[in-house]
């Protein structure tokens, strides 16, 4: 009898604000993907605010040191996921600088640099993973889709490209009340339900 083999879904909430916009953004996603019904997707949601981790600098380039072991779980768990989801707010035309940091420290297991791709730089790693943005802002939807490249889902895309992954989905919702919109929730929940198709 064939055996399926379990897909890993890593969900990362980077708001500061737990249960609010993008946090509840990303709690419907996963109650889409859940709803797959299927009994091989396991999703592991993690709070970047509880996972302790430094900045990145010479010394811990290769990897988590000894004093972050959250990090080092949160980074091997991102290595073997399937597919991962990261939902942010928008900060400064960007996301929050400890989503910033994590994205420079993973460059271990995103990159390997003894290979070089065609423009010279370092070959991504992540070529098997699908990737999903969630994305909240103070700005209305119409404004994101015109400066589109003001808005971190331009930013990550360009970055998780350069990690090799080239399956990748986003939503985002201007809307500062979208953690009590029905409306939004219920489309983040089905998007999630398409991510897990996909993956499955
Ligand atoms: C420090 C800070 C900077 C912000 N910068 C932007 C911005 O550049 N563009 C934007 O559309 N919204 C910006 N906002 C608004 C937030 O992105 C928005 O309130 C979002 O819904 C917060 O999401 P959260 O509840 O998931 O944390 C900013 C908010 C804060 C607190």
């Amino acid at each position: 009898m064939a055996v399926n083999k379990i897909k890993k879904i890593v969900a990362i909430s980077s708001s500061p604000s737990k249960g609010r916009n993008s946090d509840s953004m990303l709690d419907n996603f996963i109650l889409g993907i859940n709803n797959s019904g299927k009994d091989d997707v396991t999703v592991e949601k993690f709070y970047l605010e509880d996972v302790h981790f430094d900045h990145y600098q010479y010394e811990n380039r290769f990897g988590p040191t000894e004093n972050e072991p959250d990090f080092a779980v949160l980074a091997d768990k991102m290595k073997e996921a399937d597919g991962i989801v990261i939902a942010t707010p928008t900060y400064n035309f960007s996301v929050p600088a400890r989503l910033k940091n994590l994205i420079d420290r993973i460059r271990f297991i995103a990159l390997d640099l003894d290979k070089k791709n065609i423009l010279g730089q370092p070959s991504g790693k992540f070529k098997k993973h699908r990737m999903f943005f969630i994305v909240s802002g103070g700005s209305p939807n119409y404004i994101q889709k015109i400066l589109f490249f003001l808005f971190p889902i331009f930013w990550l895309r360009t970055v998780f490209m350069y990690y090799g992954s080239f399956k990748i989905n986003s939503f985002y919702s201007g809307d500062v009340k979208t953690f009590q919109s029905k409306l939004i929730l219920e489309k983040c929940f089905k998007k999630g339900e398409k991510f897990i198709k996909k993956i499955l």
